[in-house]
């Protein structure tokens, strides 16, 4: 069941979507060759602490810590590691918050110092592509119209869109229904209305999209060792369209 969010409900989404959002232009600041995805988590914890949020993901089936950090061919799940970024990397950072016992959801990919130019595009158009599926989750559109734009534009530009790890509804809990594909036919899947709350999060990969997790239970990774990135917003939707809780 797809459940509709009362006004109320989006803006508490939105408080804790506003300091995931803060938190994110801090980590921005913060990556550089040298830097360790651990001390982004500790940050992490610390941050959310101070603004009375906690950190939703850990102790999540078992995962342990704040953040997933995604280096490089690490599609999603990665763990915090006491290991230097290196100049070149990519990295994804993903947390959801939850405040006053409702959550948000986002993903942001970040160059560590100089990438190569094939870095740079699929970082650019990873995120192009999540706000062509934004543009497409209006009432009267349906999940397929958010998904097919995700994939049309990926494809066109050279890059292939993981299909293991997909969107979802969220609320007070963090995987509610619908499931927000980001690939596949438009015209299909549920009737996007007003008051649903969903993640779009587009993974893009510089390779093919198959996709492999370790034995750890958790990083996913490119099965060609390509590189990955993505980037994800929660949004409300409303009679004027989406909003995103999540804008940094
Ligand atoms: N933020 C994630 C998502 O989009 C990842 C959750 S996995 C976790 O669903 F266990 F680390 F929380
Ligand atoms: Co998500």
């Amino acid at each position: 069941m797809i459940t509709i969010k009362s006004k109320e409900q989006i803006e508490k989404m939105g408080a804790a979507g506003r300091i995931l959002a803060d938190c994110h232009k801090e980590i921005a600041k913060m990556i550089r060759p040298g830097i360790t995805s651990w001390e982004i988590d500790q940050f992490v914890e610390g941050f959310l602490a101070k603004h009375e949020a906690t950190p939703e993901q850990k102790g999540y089936r078992g995962y342990e810590y704040a953040t997933c950090a995604s280096v490089n061919d690490v599609i999603c799940h990665g763990f915090p590691k006491k290991e230097a970024l290196n100049d070149g990397d990519i990295v994804t950072i993903d947390m959801v918050v939850r405040k006053d016992g409702w959550l948000a959801d986002s993903a942001w990919s970040y160059a560590v110092g100089n990438i190569s130019p094939v870095a740079e595009k699929l970082l650019k158009v990873t995120k192009e592509a999540l706000y062509k599926g934004i543009e497409k989750a209006v009432p009267g559109n349906r999940i397929g119209d958010v998904s097919h734009a995700i994939q049309v534009y990926a494809e066109s530009q050279g890059f292939s869109v993981v299909r293991d790890f997909i969107g979802h509804g969220i609320g007070s809990e963090m995987h509610e229904e619908p499931q927000v594909p980001h690939y596949g036919p438009a015209g299909k899947g549920p009737r996007i209305k007003e008051g649903m709350v969903f993640t779009i999060e587009p993974m893009l990969n510089a390779g093919k999209f198959h996709a492999k997790v370790d034995l750890d239970g958790w990083t996913a990774r490119t099965v060609d060792g390509s590189l990955s990135a993505q980037y994800e917003h929660t949004i409300a939707i409303t009679s004027q369209g989406p909003i995103i809780l999540t804008e940094q």
